[in-house]
């Protein structure tokens, strides 16, 4: 069979290299389609392939039009937000994430650009520290729960909202469960958000729910940028001088915020929460594998469609 890794956000060599390995071992063929600039190349290498494994590559109804051949496509990490799930049905795709693979990455880098945050960018300034505060972790997933174990390393109080999730879950790792969102939002000074982007999610952290917390209060999202109301969030920033946002995905309004806010945002470049050699050996090694036992096996384990 053939598999193509194509992935505009390229992994670590070291995990393509693994990847590689695996494919070969395992008698198929591999073909790598990095950093692509346009839409067309991506069409033309799904088009000519069994299986594929992307990251945050926008699979569209349009990109699967003319593929004959796709039987999977594994999204070699947590969000399938950018996958068209009803496309893929309809040409009998299956499609599968890897579920927990990256996520002790992306809590790292939750708590580095709290720390980030808290120290006024290291511009030199006298800061805060993070113990003793309380973070909310709203939904308590793979991201979530390391999050939790983390700041609980830097002696922060811990809270969690997650109306999927157990209370009991959640007290397992010592981990207040808040039952309304909002209460999450008027306990913690820091809130950090690993909600997905879905009908019910998407502009869902709004004024009215923001506005709820509490003096220093300070927004992390790594999930993804459309579950802000933008317009929301920048009126409060400018009505509410003490409030700070950190992001891994930048705002569709990133030179807005920007200017308005200065030092109280901090947006990385390109998203970088699962950017890590680690993750991206533990997603594409898992995704390789994921294809391997549904050709061999059919096994369809994780599937999302
Ligand atoms: C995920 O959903 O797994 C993360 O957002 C990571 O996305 P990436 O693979 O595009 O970095």
């Amino acid at each position: 069979m053939k598999i193509l890794i194509a992935t505009e956000k390229p992994f670590a060599p070291e995990a393509v290299r693994q990847m590689k390995e695996l494919v070969n071992q395992a008698g198929h063929e591999l073909t790598l389609l990095e950093k692509y600039n346009d839409k067309s190349e991506l069409i033309n290498a799904i088009n000519n392939t069994d299986a594929v494994i992307i990251r945050s590559d926008k699979i569209t109804g349009e990109v699967l039009a003319n593929s004959r051949q796709l039987k999977v496509i594994v999204r070699a990490g947590a969000g399938y937000d950018n996958v068209d799930l009803s496309a893929a049905t309809d040409k009998n795709i299956v499609v599968m994430n890897t579920p927990g693979q990256n996520s002790n990455a992306v809590a790292e880098l939750v708590l580095g650009m709290m720390v980030l945050m808290a120290r006024n960018q290291y511009n030199g300034t006298a800061g805060t520290e993070l113990k003793g505060k309380t973070i909310g972790i709203h939904a308590y997933g793979n991201v979530g729960k390391n999050v939790a174990r983390i700041a609980k390393g830097f002696d922060m109080n811990v809270i969690a909202h997650d109306p999927f999730v157990s209370s009991e879950i959640v007290a397992r790792d010592n981990v207040k469960d808040i039952e309304e969102a909002v209460d999450l939002y008027k306990q913690a000074q820091y809130v950090s958000l690993h909600i997905p982007a879905n009908e019910h999610t998407i502009k869902s952290i709004n004024y009215d729910l923001l506005k709820n917390m509490p003096q220093n209060a300070v927004l992390i999202n790594t999930a993804r940028k459309e579950v802000i109301d933008e317009e929301g969030l920048m009126q409060l920033m400018t009505e509410r001088p003490d409030f700070k946002y950190i992001s891994d995905i930048a705002p569709d309004k990133k030179d807005e915020f920007e200017q308005k806010f200065g030092n109280r945002v901090f947006f990385t470049p390109k998203k970088m929460g699962a950017q890590t050699a680690e993750a991206n050996i533990n997603a594409g090694v898992a995704a390789v594998n994921q294809i391997i036992n549904f050709f061999e096996k059919g096994d369809v384990t994780f599937k999302v469609n």
